[in-house]
């Protein structure tokens, strides 16, 4: 089964073929245009630019893609929200005008449970076991989805009726989304795009050495709630002082201020988004932990979670050991992150994941 997967919702036109062969999905085709060079100029996406760009190369894209090619697939698939409206407006005019063309059906598909499905990519979806805890962490949304599946997993038979398992929002944020914050830092400190990976390259070039000390902001340990907005504003508050302290306002921090900084700040963020996933793997009793979204590319998120998990058993088993009864605590869920890094952020194969799953 094929799909002709279109993404239009913020600053990547991007155009994929998928094909599933009902063990695994795979990318026949991937064709992206990344408008990054047009909106760094401006210190962030211009919906403007990112509408007119979409509208420009969208054409080229598909000409790449081939007549051919598109007639071959069974159905398109296409983001529909949330994202910016005038670029979602041109996905929505290219897969019209595809269906007419070609005959095609259209199908839409929420751009979160594309990033979700996003794991399903180059692996044997027969190998990931449910219930899991997914989190969704990027620049406009930050989530956690409880997700049981709702029939015996795929390939059952070609012939797909229902949706195959049902996603649960358990938590979300009430502010700034993990990438969202990670960005407005990264250029607080005057940094351009891609702003939270300058953010990681940094950290990662940090010494053990502690000038800087951000509070977490953990909000009610029963809820998987997260706040980011008061890490931002503590970081500004940092940028503001130093600036006073050495009296300009560029160049404001030495090399190893900033790999101190980046590095506390990202801790900050990513043990919040670490402990409040564990915590809900935990309480649900998941077999799997998914991670999605742009912030899943950062490696110290995945590190911090493997760590946290090895503690959490440890602890448990001991806990066990140490009692009068019992048996050793066996919850001891697979971590999975998306295959490869550009499968983490904004990308057409994930609605077409979604796309053929539905159809
Ligand atoms: O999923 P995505 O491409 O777009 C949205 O749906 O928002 O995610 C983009 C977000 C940006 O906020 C970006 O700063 C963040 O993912 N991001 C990272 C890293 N790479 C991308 N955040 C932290 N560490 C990274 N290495
Ligand atoms: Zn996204």
């Amino acid at each position: 089964m094929k799909t002709l997967a279109i993404e239009t919702s913020c600053d990547d036109t991007s155009i994929w073929i998928v094909n599933f062969d009902w063990t695994s999905f795979t990318v026949d085709k991937l064709l992206a245009y990344s408008q990054v060079r047009e909106h760094n100029e401006f210190g962030g996406v211009v919906p403007e630019i990112a509408s007119r760009l979409h509208s420009e190369k969208i054409i080229a894209v598909l000409t790449e893609i081939w007549r051919e090619n598109i007639k071959n697939v069974d159905f398109i698939s296409v983001t529909t929200h949330p994202g910016l409206p005038w670029s979602l407006v041109v996905w929505e005019t290219v897969a019209n005008l595809l269906w007419e063309y070609f005959n095609k059906k259209v199908i839409k598909i929420n751009h979160i449970v594309w990033h979700v499905l996003a794991l399903l990519l180059e692996r044997n979806v027969n190998e990931i076991e449910f219930p899991m805890m997914v989190l969704t962490a990027s620049g406009g949304h930050n989530n956690i989805y409880y997700i049981r599946k709702n029939m015996e997993w795929l390939p059952v038979s070609q012939d797909i009726k229902q949706w195959p398992f049902t996603l649960t929002k358990i938590g979300q944020t009430l502010d700034d989304a993990a990438g969202e914050c990670f960005d407005k830092v990264s250029r607080m400190l005057g940094w351009p795009y891609p702003w939270g990976l300058r953010i990681s390259q940094q950290a990662a070039l940090w010494h053990p050495n502690k000038e800087f000390e951000l509070h977490r902001i953990w909000l009610d340990n029963d809820k998987f709630e997260f706040s980011f907005s008061g890490t931002k504003a503590q970081m500004n508050q940092i940028i503001r002082k130093q600036e006073e302290k050495v009296w300009r306002t560029e160049n404001i921090f030495s090399e190893d201020e900033i790999h101190d900084i980046a590095y506390e700040f990202q801790e900050s963020v990513v043990e919040i988004l670490a402990k409040k996933l564990i915590r809900a793997a935990i309480k649900y009793d998941v077999k799997t932990i998914w991670l999605s979204g742009g912030v899943s590319a950062n490696d110290r998120l995945k590190e911090v979670i493997l760590e946290l998990l090895d503690n959490e058993v440890r602890l448990k088993n001991q806990i066990h050991e140490f009692g009068t009864a019992g048996q050793l605590w066996n919850f001891k869920p697979k971590l999975f992150t998306p295959i490869k890094k550009v499968y983490c952020t904004d990308n057409a194969a994930m609605i077409w994941v979604a796309g053929i799953l539905s159809n």
